[in-house]
Protein backbone atom coordinates (compact mmCIF):
# COMPACT_ATOMS: atom_id res chain seq x y z
CA UNK A 1 0.00 0.00 0.00
CA UNK A 2 0.95 3.51 -0.54
CA UNK A 3 3.00 5.13 2.28
CA UNK A 4 3.50 8.68 3.07
CA UNK A 5 5.76 9.80 5.64
CA UNK A 6 4.92 12.95 7.22
CA UNK A 7 6.95 15.07 10.34
CA UNK A 8 4.08 16.13 12.95
CA UNK A 9 5.47 18.90 14.92
CA UNK A 10 1.73 19.13 17.36
CA UNK A 11 3.78 21.88 18.75
CA UNK A 12 2.75 23.92 21.97
CA UNK A 13 -0.93 24.52 23.73
CA UNK A 14 -3.94 23.85 21.20
CA UNK A 15 -2.00 22.94 19.05
CA UNK A 16 -1.73 19.66 20.35
CA UNK A 17 -4.97 19.23 21.05
CA UNK A 18 -5.84 19.69 17.68
CA UNK A 19 -3.27 17.60 15.55
CA UNK A 20 -3.76 14.87 17.86
CA UNK A 21 -7.17 14.33 16.66
CA UNK A 22 -6.41 15.40 13.50
CA UNK A 23 -3.75 12.69 12.96
CA UNK A 24 -6.65 10.11 13.79
CA UNK A 25 -9.13 11.43 11.59
CA UNK A 26 -5.91 10.88 9.15
CA UNK A 27 -5.52 7.80 9.67
CA UNK A 28 -9.06 6.54 10.02
CA UNK A 29 -9.81 8.19 6.18
CA UNK A 30 -6.03 6.65 4.86
CA UNK A 31 -7.33 3.35 6.11
CA UNK A 32 -10.51 3.76 3.97
CA UNK A 33 -8.57 4.82 1.13
CA UNK A 34 -6.13 2.50 0.53
CA UNK A 35 -2.79 4.35 1.85
CA UNK A 36 -0.93 4.70 5.35
CA UNK A 37 0.35 7.38 6.87
CA UNK A 38 3.46 7.20 8.49
CA UNK A 39 3.97 9.97 11.13
CA UNK A 40 7.06 11.10 12.80
CA UNK A 41 5.98 13.29 15.56
CA UNK A 42 8.67 15.27 16.80
CA UNK A 43 8.34 17.18 20.15
CA UNK A 44 10.36 20.46 18.69
CA UNK A 45 8.49 23.24 21.15
CA UNK A 46 8.80 25.58 23.86
CA UNK A 47 9.16 22.78 26.42
CA UNK A 48 11.88 21.56 24.39
CA UNK A 49 13.72 25.12 24.18
CA UNK A 50 13.35 25.45 27.94
CA UNK A 51 15.24 22.00 28.66
CA UNK A 52 17.79 22.70 25.81
CA UNK A 53 17.37 25.93 24.32
CA UNK A 54 16.80 25.36 20.86
CA UNK A 55 13.22 24.53 19.16
CA UNK A 56 14.36 21.78 17.54
CA UNK A 57 17.55 19.58 16.61
CA UNK A 58 20.48 21.31 15.30
CA UNK A 59 19.62 19.19 11.96
CA UNK A 60 15.94 19.54 12.46
CA UNK A 61 15.55 21.03 8.67
CA UNK A 62 17.64 18.03 7.35
CA UNK A 63 15.72 15.62 9.65
CA UNK A 64 12.72 17.17 7.71
CA UNK A 65 13.69 17.18 4.23
CA UNK A 66 14.01 13.38 3.85
CA UNK A 67 9.50 13.48 4.43
CA UNK A 68 6.57 14.06 2.41
CA UNK A 69 5.25 16.46 4.17
CA UNK A 70 5.39 18.71 7.64
CA UNK A 71 2.20 19.34 10.01
CA UNK A 72 2.23 21.77 12.39
CA UNK A 73 -0.06 22.77 15.58
CA UNK A 74 1.34 25.89 16.27
CA UNK A 75 3.74 26.79 18.60
CA UNK A 76 3.99 29.90 21.15
CA UNK A 77 3.67 30.30 25.22
CA UNK A 78 3.50 33.01 27.16
CA UNK A 79 6.51 31.73 28.97
CA UNK A 80 9.20 32.12 26.03
CA UNK A 81 9.77 34.98 24.11
CA UNK A 82 7.70 34.70 20.57
CA UNK A 83 10.89 35.55 18.64
CA UNK A 84 12.56 32.65 20.35
CA UNK A 85 9.88 29.95 19.08
CA UNK A 86 9.01 31.43 15.74
CA UNK A 87 12.51 32.12 14.33
CA UNK A 88 14.30 28.91 16.43
CA UNK A 89 11.21 26.55 14.28
CA UNK A 90 8.27 28.39 12.39
CA UNK A 91 9.83 30.69 9.88
CA UNK A 92 13.19 28.84 9.15
CA UNK A 93 10.85 26.09 7.95
CA UNK A 94 9.30 28.19 5.45
CA UNK A 95 11.94 29.66 4.55
CA UNK A 96 15.03 26.38 4.07
CA UNK A 97 12.26 25.05 2.31
CA UNK A 98 11.45 27.80 0.00
CA UNK A 99 7.53 27.53 0.80
CA UNK A 100 7.14 30.41 -0.78
CA UNK A 101 3.33 30.64 -1.00
CA UNK A 102 0.92 30.59 1.95
CA UNK A 103 -2.47 29.37 0.31
CA UNK A 104 -5.30 30.14 2.94
CA UNK A 105 -8.77 29.33 1.91
CA UNK A 106 -12.18 30.35 3.59
CA UNK A 107 -16.07 29.84 3.08
CA UNK A 108 -18.77 30.10 4.95
CA UNK A 109 -18.63 26.58 6.47
CA UNK A 110 -22.57 24.79 6.32
CA UNK A 111 -24.16 25.07 9.78
CA UNK A 112 -21.60 27.87 10.71
CA UNK A 113 -23.08 31.62 11.57
CA UNK A 114 -20.75 34.22 9.87
CA UNK A 115 -20.03 37.39 11.84
CA UNK A 116 -22.79 39.52 10.19
CA UNK A 117 -25.91 38.48 8.29
CA UNK A 118 -25.47 38.21 4.14
CA UNK A 119 -22.66 36.23 3.67
CA UNK A 120 -23.50 32.99 2.24
CA UNK A 121 -21.46 32.68 -0.31
CA UNK A 122 -18.49 33.89 0.97
CA UNK A 123 -15.36 32.42 -0.33
CA UNK A 124 -12.44 33.42 -0.84
CA UNK A 125 -8.66 32.38 -1.36
CA UNK A 126 -5.58 34.57 0.24
CA UNK A 127 -2.45 33.71 -1.54
CA UNK A 128 0.46 35.25 0.75
CA UNK A 129 3.78 36.05 -0.16
CA UNK A 130 5.43 33.83 3.00
CA UNK A 131 9.40 34.06 3.22
CA UNK A 132 10.31 37.90 2.01
CA UNK A 133 8.65 41.60 2.33
CA UNK A 134 7.93 42.50 5.95
CA UNK A 135 9.11 39.30 7.78
CA UNK A 136 12.96 40.21 7.24
CA UNK A 137 15.67 39.76 9.94
CA UNK A 138 17.21 43.32 9.10
CA UNK A 139 16.48 45.45 11.83
CA UNK A 140 16.61 45.60 15.33
CA UNK A 141 16.59 47.39 18.77
CA UNK A 142 19.38 50.09 19.31
CA UNK A 143 20.56 52.16 21.93
CA UNK A 144 18.93 49.90 24.90
CA UNK A 145 18.16 51.80 28.23
CA UNK A 146 18.85 55.32 26.82
CA UNK A 147 16.47 58.18 25.67
CA UNK A 148 16.98 57.75 22.13
CA UNK A 149 16.05 53.82 22.10
CA UNK A 150 14.77 52.98 18.48
CA UNK A 151 13.73 49.88 16.46
CA UNK A 152 13.89 49.38 13.07
CA UNK A 153 12.73 47.03 10.52
CA UNK A 154 13.57 47.07 6.81
CA UNK A 155 11.23 45.12 4.66
CA UNK A 156 12.88 43.37 1.68
CA UNK A 157 10.67 42.91 -1.19
CA UNK A 158 12.74 41.24 -4.71
CA UNK A 159 10.89 41.18 -8.29
CA UNK A 160 11.25 37.43 -8.65
CA UNK A 161 9.85 37.03 -4.72
CA UNK A 162 6.72 38.98 -6.09
CA UNK A 163 6.43 37.82 -9.31
CA UNK A 164 6.34 33.92 -8.30
CA UNK A 165 3.83 35.04 -5.78
CA UNK A 166 1.68 37.02 -8.43
CA UNK A 167 1.74 34.09 -11.07
CA UNK A 168 0.49 31.41 -8.60
CA UNK A 169 -1.82 34.07 -7.31
CA UNK A 170 -2.69 34.48 -11.02
CA UNK A 171 -3.15 31.16 -11.54
CA UNK A 172 -5.24 30.64 -8.84
CA UNK A 173 -7.64 33.12 -9.89
CA UNK A 174 -8.15 32.10 -13.46
CA UNK A 175 -9.90 29.26 -11.88
CA UNK A 176 -12.10 31.54 -9.98
CA UNK A 177 -13.35 33.89 -12.06
CA UNK A 178 -10.65 36.01 -13.17
CA UNK A 179 -10.33 38.81 -10.45
CA UNK A 180 -7.06 39.13 -8.68
CA UNK A 181 -7.34 41.30 -5.65
CA UNK A 182 -3.77 42.49 -5.08
CA UNK A 183 -3.58 44.32 -1.61
CA UNK A 184 -1.10 46.85 -1.48
CA UNK A 185 -0.78 50.98 0.24
CA UNK A 186 1.09 52.66 -2.35
CA UNK A 187 -0.25 55.57 -1.71
CA UNK A 188 2.90 57.09 -1.51
CA UNK A 189 4.00 56.39 2.28
CA UNK A 190 5.74 52.50 1.38
CA UNK A 191 8.26 52.72 -0.56
CA UNK A 192 7.68 48.92 -1.41
CA UNK A 193 4.14 49.00 -2.45
CA UNK A 194 4.27 50.92 -5.82
CA UNK A 195 6.99 48.28 -6.52
CA UNK A 196 4.62 45.32 -5.68
CA UNK A 197 2.18 47.14 -7.75
CA UNK A 198 4.10 47.24 -11.17
CA UNK A 199 5.66 43.71 -10.62
CA UNK A 200 1.77 41.87 -9.75
CA UNK A 201 0.75 44.55 -12.70
CA UNK A 202 3.10 42.98 -15.02
CA UNK A 203 3.07 39.44 -14.24
CA UNK A 204 -1.08 39.31 -14.03
CA UNK A 205 -0.39 40.89 -17.80
CA UNK A 206 1.05 37.67 -18.93
CA UNK A 207 -2.62 35.96 -18.20
CA UNK A 208 -5.01 36.54 -20.22
CA UNK A 209 -8.37 36.58 -18.74
CA UNK A 210 -7.17 37.08 -15.23
CA UNK A 211 -7.05 40.80 -13.97
CA UNK A 212 -5.89 42.67 -11.27
CA UNK A 213 -7.92 44.70 -8.75
CA UNK A 214 -5.55 46.78 -6.80
CA UNK A 215 -6.78 47.87 -3.61
CA UNK A 216 -5.51 49.76 -0.76
CA UNK A 217 -5.00 47.57 2.56
CA UNK A 218 -6.65 49.79 4.48
CA UNK A 219 -10.12 50.05 2.29
CA UNK A 220 -9.37 46.43 1.59
CA UNK A 221 -9.96 45.65 5.44
CA UNK A 222 -13.28 47.59 5.69
CA UNK A 223 -14.70 45.90 2.00
CA UNK A 224 -13.68 42.66 3.64
CA UNK A 225 -15.88 43.08 6.49
CA UNK A 226 -18.76 44.86 5.03
CA UNK A 227 -18.98 43.15 1.59
CA UNK A 228 -16.72 40.33 2.19
CA UNK A 229 -18.80 38.53 -1.32
CA UNK A 230 -17.02 40.90 -3.23
CA UNK A 231 -13.84 39.46 -3.11
CA UNK A 232 -12.38 35.79 -4.71
CA UNK A 233 -9.08 35.53 -4.83
CA UNK A 234 -6.32 37.97 -2.63
CA UNK A 235 -2.93 38.27 -2.96
CA UNK A 236 -0.51 39.72 -0.45
CA UNK A 237 2.59 40.36 1.52
CA UNK A 238 3.66 38.36 3.57
CA UNK A 239 2.17 41.07 6.74
CA UNK A 240 -0.94 41.91 5.04
CA UNK A 241 -1.49 38.04 3.94
CA UNK A 242 -1.29 37.41 7.50
CA UNK A 243 -3.90 39.74 8.77
CA UNK A 244 -6.23 39.44 6.23
CA UNK A 245 -6.08 35.80 6.74
CA UNK A 246 -6.98 36.35 10.21
CA UNK A 247 -9.77 39.17 9.25
CA UNK A 248 -11.41 36.68 6.71
CA UNK A 249 -11.95 34.03 8.85
CA UNK A 250 -13.20 36.12 11.78
CA UNK A 251 -15.60 37.40 9.08
CA UNK A 252 -16.93 33.50 8.39
CA UNK A 253 -17.27 32.74 11.82
CA UNK A 254 -13.86 31.66 13.72
CA UNK A 255 -10.27 32.21 13.23
CA UNK A 256 -10.42 28.19 14.54
CA UNK A 257 -11.39 26.90 11.33
CA UNK A 258 -9.14 28.67 9.03
CA UNK A 259 -6.02 26.00 7.49
CA UNK A 260 -3.34 27.18 5.60
CA UNK A 261 -0.74 25.84 3.25
CA UNK A 262 2.79 26.59 3.11
CA UNK A 263 3.99 25.47 -0.38
CA UNK A 264 7.14 25.06 -2.23
CA UNK A 265 5.15 24.37 -5.43
CA UNK A 266 8.34 23.30 -7.30
CA UNK A 267 7.76 20.48 -4.76
CA UNK A 268 11.96 20.49 -4.37
CA UNK A 269 11.09 20.63 -0.88
CA UNK A 270 8.04 19.31 1.44
CA UNK A 271 5.78 21.75 1.86
CA UNK A 272 4.05 22.30 5.37
CA UNK A 273 0.29 22.53 6.31
CA UNK A 274 -1.01 24.16 9.54
CA UNK A 275 -4.15 25.89 11.20
CA UNK A 276 -3.76 29.53 10.96
CA UNK A 277 -4.01 29.85 14.62
CA UNK A 278 -2.25 29.99 16.89
CA UNK A 279 -1.52 27.84 20.42
CA UNK A 280 -4.17 30.02 22.24
CA UNK A 281 -2.69 29.96 25.35
CA UNK A 282 -6.26 31.16 26.82
CA UNK A 283 -7.82 27.95 25.85
CA UNK A 284 -5.08 25.39 26.04
CA UNK A 285 -5.54 22.37 28.33
CA UNK A 286 -9.62 23.26 28.66
CA UNK A 287 -9.85 20.44 25.74
CA UNK A 288 -12.34 22.98 23.50
CA UNK A 289 -10.27 23.92 20.70
CA UNK A 290 -11.70 23.91 17.74
CA UNK A 291 -9.95 21.03 15.32
CA UNK A 292 -11.22 22.32 11.88
CA UNK A 293 -8.39 24.40 10.91
CA UNK A 294 -6.55 21.41 11.67
CA UNK A 295 -8.66 18.88 9.82
CA UNK A 296 -9.16 21.89 7.04
CA UNK A 297 -5.25 21.79 6.92
CA UNK A 298 -5.27 18.39 6.65
CA UNK A 299 -7.27 17.70 4.00
CA UNK A 300 -5.33 20.29 1.98
CA UNK A 301 -2.21 17.95 3.03
CA UNK A 302 -3.95 15.00 1.25
CA UNK A 303 -5.03 16.90 -1.56
CA UNK A 304 -1.36 17.68 -2.31
CA UNK A 305 0.13 14.02 -1.69
CA UNK A 306 -2.87 13.30 -4.76
CA UNK A 307 -4.87 11.65 -2.19
CA UNK A 308 -8.03 13.74 -3.32
CA UNK A 309 -10.28 11.35 -2.42
CA UNK A 310 -9.37 11.22 0.88
CA UNK A 311 -9.05 14.47 0.96
CA UNK A 312 -12.95 15.12 0.09
CA UNK A 313 -14.19 12.24 2.59
CA UNK A 314 -12.35 14.14 5.37
CA UNK A 315 -13.81 17.87 4.14
CA UNK A 316 -16.97 16.57 3.75
CA UNK A 317 -17.12 15.13 7.46
CA UNK A 318 -16.35 17.92 9.34
CA UNK A 319 -19.08 19.91 7.00
CA UNK A 320 -21.56 17.79 7.61
CA UNK A 321 -20.93 17.55 11.21
CA UNK A 322 -20.91 21.07 11.31
CA UNK A 323 -24.14 21.23 9.21
CA UNK A 324 -25.65 19.56 11.99
CA UNK A 325 -24.89 21.82 14.53
CA UNK A 326 -21.88 19.98 16.22
CA UNK A 327 -19.56 22.79 16.64
CA UNK A 328 -16.90 23.91 19.49
CA UNK A 329 -18.19 27.30 22.04
CA UNK A 330 -15.62 29.56 19.37
CA UNK A 331 -18.76 28.68 16.96
CA UNK A 332 -21.07 28.77 19.76
CA UNK A 333 -21.78 25.10 20.73
CA UNK A 334 -20.73 22.84 23.47
CA UNK A 335 -18.95 20.24 22.03
CA UNK A 336 -15.32 19.62 22.79
CA UNK A 337 -12.57 18.69 20.98
CA UNK A 338 -13.03 14.90 21.37
CA UNK A 339 -16.56 14.81 20.71
CA UNK A 340 -16.39 17.04 17.75
CA UNK A 341 -13.47 14.54 16.20
CA UNK A 342 -15.27 11.26 17.18
CA UNK A 343 -18.20 12.50 15.27
CA UNK A 344 -16.23 13.36 12.33
CA UNK A 345 -14.60 10.15 12.70
CA UNK A 346 -18.06 8.16 12.01
CA UNK A 347 -18.47 10.37 9.15
CA UNK A 348 -15.63 9.24 6.94
CA UNK A 349 -16.51 6.98 4.42
P1 LIG B 1 -4.27 32.58 18.71
O1 LIG B 1 -4.67 32.24 17.33
O2 LIG B 1 -3.54 31.55 19.46
O3 LIG B 1 -5.59 32.96 19.55
C1 LIG B 1 -6.39 34.11 19.28
C2 LIG B 1 -7.81 33.90 19.86
O4 LIG B 1 -8.50 32.93 19.07
C3 LIG B 1 -7.80 33.37 21.28
O5 LIG B 1 -8.87 33.92 22.00
C4 LIG B 1 -8.01 31.88 21.08
O6 LIG B 1 -8.64 31.24 22.17
C5 LIG B 1 -8.89 31.82 19.83
N1 LIG B 1 -8.62 30.60 19.07
C6 LIG B 1 -7.55 30.37 18.28
N2 LIG B 1 -7.59 29.15 17.74
C7 LIG B 1 -8.73 28.58 18.22
C8 LIG B 1 -9.32 27.31 18.03
N3 LIG B 1 -8.78 26.37 17.25
N4 LIG B 1 -10.48 27.06 18.67
C9 LIG B 1 -11.06 27.99 19.44
N5 LIG B 1 -10.54 29.21 19.66
C10 LIG B 1 -9.39 29.50 19.05
O7 LIG B 1 -3.44 33.92 18.63
P2 LIG B 1 -2.63 34.71 19.79
O8 LIG B 1 -3.36 34.59 21.08
O9 LIG B 1 -2.38 36.02 19.21
O10 LIG B 1 -1.24 33.96 19.89
C11 LIG B 1 -0.94 32.98 20.86
C12 LIG B 1 0.41 32.38 20.62
O11 LIG B 1 0.41 31.64 19.40
C13 LIG B 1 1.53 33.41 20.45
O12 LIG B 1 2.67 32.89 21.09
C14 LIG B 1 1.73 33.49 18.96
O13 LIG B 1 3.01 33.89 18.60
C15 LIG B 1 1.47 32.07 18.56
N6 LIG B 1 1.07 31.86 17.17
C16 LIG B 1 1.62 30.80 16.53
C17 LIG B 1 1.23 30.46 15.25
C18 LIG B 1 1.84 29.29 14.57
O14 LIG B 1 2.55 28.53 15.19
N7 LIG B 1 1.61 29.08 13.31
C19 LIG B 1 0.24 31.22 14.63
C20 LIG B 1 -0.32 32.32 15.30
C21 LIG B 1 0.09 32.63 16.59
C1 LIG C 1 0.62 32.71 11.00
C2 LIG C 1 1.25 33.24 12.26
C3 LIG C 1 2.72 33.49 12.04
C4 LIG C 1 2.89 34.49 10.92
C5 LIG C 1 3.45 34.02 13.27
C6 LIG C 1 3.23 33.11 14.43
C7 LIG C 1 4.89 34.26 12.96
O1 LIG C 1 0.58 34.38 12.69
O2 LIG C 1 1.06 31.66 10.50
O3 LIG C 1 -0.33 33.32 10.51
O4 LIG C 1 2.77 35.70 11.13
O5 LIG C 1 3.17 34.05 9.80
MN1 LIG D 1 -1.24 34.80 11.59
Amino acid sequence: TRTYTIDSIPGDGIGVDVTDVAMECVDAVAGLHGFSVSWRVRDWNSDLYVKTGRMMPVDGIEQLSSGDGIYLGAVGTPDVPDDVTLWGLLIPIRREFDQYINLRPMKLLPGVKGAMPGIEDLDIVVVRENVEGEYSQIGGRFGAGTDAEFAVQESVFTKAGVRRAARYAAEVAAGRGGTLVSATKSNGIIHTMPFWDEVVARTVAEFPGVTVDKVLIDALAARLVMKPTSVRTIVASNLFGDILSDLVAGVAGSIGIAPSANLNPERRYPSMFEPVHGSAPDIAGKGIANPVGALWAAAMMLYHLGEEAAARSLTSAFESTLAEGIATPDLGGSATTLEFAKEVRSRLR
